[in-house]
């Protein structure tokens, strides 16, 4: 499925993402450094945080118990946020647009 990545200048780039694999880990390898997702995909660090395009917050569900708690911890928090680490991407995500969220 492809996966459209807004960076933190605006920029919108179409990346090809492993089903299964999880939306940080095709925004990392695909090259893009602002995501440090320090611990690696645990939902331990937030900072993976990204905004779910509007037209994609059905398809990809609401943030867990835990994401929600690490999400509150964000200056940046909004109604569209995510850990980018615990959306797993699959066909019926195919063409989610993200925007990787300013850091913290
Ligand atoms: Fe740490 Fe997502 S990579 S919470």
């Amino acid at each position: 499925p492809q996966l459209i990545v807004v960076n933190r200048a605006g920029d919108e780039t179409p990346v090809d993402a492993r089903e299964g694999a999880s939306v940080m880990e095709a925004i990392r390898d695909n090259g893009f450094d602002e995501l440090l997702a320090m611990c690696g995909g645990c939902c331990s660090c937030a900072t993976c945080h990204v905004f779910v395009d509007e037209a994609w917050l059905a398809a990809t569900g609401a943030p867990g118990e835990d994401e929600n708690d690490l999400l509150d911890s964000s200056d940046h928090r909004s109604a569209h946020s995510r850990l980018s680490c615990q959306i797993v991407m699959s066909s019926a995500l195919d063409g989610l647009r993200i925007v990787i969220a300013p850091e913290d």
